[in-house]
């Protein structure tokens, strides 16, 4: 490829594209085709995360004065602009992030989603209003913006999670530096161009491209950082909240899981076989949602096992942008690896390899990260396979005997986001929904595919507690203040003075 056809991408700060202090770059290139140079980045260090910290501080001063109905007509705008650039948004996506171009349109109908929805927190953002204790005195709560928010993102959902993230930041009166996975920055770099296009004032929204230990360690120790969200691995994310604690700042963290889908004896096999495949080879399997474990009844073990291995066989796997194809590739050799290394795992535990398998890497595979829809069956629930999170195409079949016992093996692991049931018993289905200890939870469904208006997270190693997404992302990109207005004209004393 003509090298001079290759773009050059720069941070925003403060209103300004500009190269990383340093001058230097990193590549972003295209995972089922190692020789598609997609472009190059800026390689931020410390200073360029610093100045960009410094610039939304410096905005939210005036951005927290802006009515929020005003700071929604400019996510309504963006919200417009996302819908007529879908199309080639997605392509940009696959192409960096190898998801076929069905589930990238999915990506930027996710942040469309949620632009419609946080411009319309413009006018909400609803607190309370009281009675007070004492006469001639008015008790209500308001939200009030926080400061300057840092947002770290993953490559898995590379337009969807930045969206998640600094649309509710906005529309609550925060400012925002941004850094992105560095395996997607330009999905994150047409999303904050959008946003800056739909009318953002300077500073309120940066982005910062580069790796963790530069800028993503300035962001976390910046005392001038108020809140830190963070969507990662759960390994990251206690290196992310160690590194946030003495400054005190506010910690969202969303990071692994190990989802389960319990198929009872009385489930439609055949929508549960649909589910199992959709959630587990979804994406590649590199979804924190995804349905990396299968538990199903031994009475219906078999013949599950079969039909659903059947389908797995048949997913076409390819460059995403290929219409035909089913599955695309990991999003880095380093991705590839962690899966094959997980398959040794499997096999040296004595799992049934019953479908894929092995790395692909001839023909039209040669350049790019790909590997078989890979299906263990037999699976004991205590196995590491079972156990740890591998984020790529590898699914656990583990079989049960009883309703407590697939109880038992969803919840016997360190996360919790997502589990779901196949029955046709309302009963099960109401008593799966309450003790499966997750913070999503499916009837009939698939483990992924949560929609934007409601809260998402999970319990366990999945979070700390918070939740993005829906109203409940505002309690994370604001603060409560409960304000106390005397009337009276004399000094009234709380809990002292009765009458
Ligand atoms: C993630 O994998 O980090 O529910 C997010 C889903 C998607 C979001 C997944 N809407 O699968």
């Amino acid at each position: 490829m003509n090298d001079r056809s290759v773009p050059t991408y720069h941070n925003l700060i403060n209103g300004e594209w500009v190269p990383a202090a340093s001058g230097e770059l990193f590549e972003n290139r295209n995972p089922a085709n190692s020789d598609d140079l997609i472009g190059r980045f800026a390689k931020s260090s410390r200073v360029d995360a610093e100045r960009a910290i410094a610039a939304a501080a410096r905005a939210y001063e005036h951005w927290r004065l802006v009515p929020a109905p005003k700071r929604a007509d400019i996510l309504y705008r963006a919200a417009q602009l996302l819908v007529e650039r879908k199309e080639r948004l997605a392509r940009d996506m696959t192409r960096e992030m190898g998801k076929v171009l069905e589930e990238a349109r999915g990506d930027v109908q996710e942040a469309i989603d949620m632009a419609y929805f946080m411009a319309g927190e413009g006018r909400r953002q609803h607190g309370q209003t009281a009675p007070s204790e004492l006469r001639d005195k008015f008790a209500m709560s308001i939200r009030q913006p926080i400061g300057v928010c840092g947002i770290i993102t993953p490559w898995n959902f590379p337009m969807a999670i930045p969206s998640w993230k600094i649309l509710p930041a906005l529309i609550c009166g925060d400012t925002v530096v941004l850094k992105p996975a560095t395996l997607t920055p330009l999905s994150a770099w047409n999303f904050v161009t959008v946003l800056e296009e739909a009318g953002l004032p300077p500073g309120v929204l940066n982005l910062v491209t580069g790796g963790g230990a530069d800028v993503g360690n300035a962001l976390l120790e910046s005392p001038v950082v108020s809140v830190v969200s963070f969507t990662g691995s759960t390994e990251v994310g206690r290196t992310v909240s160690t590194a946030a604690a003495p400054t005190f700042k506010k910690v969202h963290l969303e990071m692994g899981g190990k989802n389960i889908i319990v198929v009872m004896d009385d489930a439609d096999l055949e929508l549960a076989v649909d589910g199992c495949v959709w959630g587990g080879f979804g994406t590649t399997g590199q979804r924190c949602t995804a349905a990396s474990r299968v538990a199903v009844h031994r009475r219906v073990y078999r013949d599950f096992v079969d039909r659903y291995v059947g389908r797995v066989r048949t997913l076409t796997v390819g460059d995403g942008l290929d219409p035909s194809v089913q599955m695309g590739p990991s999003v880095s050799r380093g991705q590839l690896e962690t899966v094959m290394h997980y398959v040794g795992v499997g096999k040296a535990e004595g799992a049934t390899l019953a479908a894929g398998g092995h790395a692909l890497d001839k023909g039209a595979y040669a350049k790019g990260f790909f590997h078989e829809p890979t299906v263990f069956t037999d699976v004991h629930p205590q196995m590491r396979i079972a156990q740890e999170e591998i984020f790529g195409p590898v699914v656990s079949v583990i079989p049960f005997e009883s309703f407590d016992e697939a109880v038992a093996i969803a919840n016997g692991v360190e996360y919790g986001l997502s589990a779901s049931i196949y029955t046709r018993d309302i009963n099960l289905a109401f008593r799966a929904m309450r003790d499966l200890h997750t913070g999503l939870f499916y009837v009939n469904a698939p483990t992924i595919g949560a929609e934007i208006h409601l809260p998402f997270g999970g319990t366990k190693n999945t979070g700390n507690g918070h939740r993005e997404a829906g109203e409940a992302a505002l309690d994370v990109f604001s603060e409560w203040k409960s304000i106390y207005v005397d009337f009276s004209g004399r000094l009234q004393r709380a809990q002292i003075d009765t009458e």
